[in-house]
């Protein structure tokens, strides 16, 4: 089984992604929604949820684990894969690649949770892979909350958007890297305000694509569909918003199971 997890329901987009590319594999997810948002907490505290996470994903059968969330993944996908013995993808690095091989212009801007924003790992990594590229970046703290309450296309988003894209399109970024997973729902509304000629990037397809040909080439890690078994989808806490955002994201119902408590 493949394992996903994030701090809420955003990281269905991914798990979306991934259902698309890889249909013949069941899939789990667990979205933490009693504990999110994790973007303004310390980097301790969300090392140790995303211990837990990984922890319970694997209690429940998974072979590989997708970290699905920018926050988690910038403080804790090394020490994840240390401590556990499976393949752990994430969200960062395709980001990076991506954002790498579209701009033009040598500058792209990077919008994430605070915790994503403070451990400064885009500019690392795109320093690393492309030392000419400038990266301006913005902590948005506001959007997940405002993402995780639907309001998916509200004047106020709106202008909260506006006003966070506002110093990087002063910066003139021609690709603008969306670094957390509830983002891509907020597409409609960022891409006419950083510009339409800049790139907006999410990484859900290229984590799915990357999953895929891993998966091609280890066939044996056990992963693959039990008849009759479908995905699962759990959260620490069943809410009406979780249940709407759920549906909205795979535009059909989801049944969001409650994980046990030991989390
Ligand atoms: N989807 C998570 C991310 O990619 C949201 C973080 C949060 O819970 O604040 O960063």
């Amino acid at each position: 089984m493949i394992g996903v997890f994030d701090s809420g329901v955003g990281g269905m987009t991914v798990a979306r992604a991934i259902e698309e590319a890889l249909p013949d594999y069941p899939l789990i997810y667990f979205g933490d929604t009693a504990r999110s948002p994790y973007g303004p907490k310390s980097p301790e505290r969300i090392i140790h949820y995303s211990r837990q996470n990984t922890r319970f994903l694997l209690e429940q059968g998974a072979r590989v684990v997708v970290i699905a969330c920018n926050s988690a993944a910038s403080v804790a996908s090394d020490l994840i894969r240390q401590e556990f013995d499976v393949p752990v993808f994430e969200v960062i690095t395709p980001a990076v690649q991506q954002a790498i091989a579209a701009t033009r212009n040598g500058v792209v801007g990077v919008i994430g949770t605070r915790a994503t924003i403070r451990s400064d790992i885009y500019r690392k990594m795109i320093a690393a892979a492309a030392p000419g590229v400038k990266v301006v970046s913005s902590p948005c703290p506001l959007l997940v909350p405002l993402v995780e309450e639907g309001w998916l296309d509200r004047r106020e988003t709106k202008m909260v958007v506006r006003r966070y894209l506002h110093p990087l399109k002063m910066k003139q970024v021609d690709t603008l890297v969306l670094g957390c997973t509830h983002y891509p729902l907020l597409r409609n509304i960022i891409q006419p305000r950083i510009g339409k000629r800049v790139r907006v990037i999410d990484s859900a397809a290229s984590v799915a694509a990357e999953l895929r040909v891993f998966m091609e080439k280890n066939s044996d890690i056990g992963c693959d569909m039990v008849a009759g078994q479908g995905n699962r989808y759990y959260v620490s806490d069943v809410t009406d918003t979780a249940l709407e955002i759920a549906a909205k994201i795979f535009g059909r119902k989801i049944n969001l199971e409650l994980a046990n408590d030991n989390l």
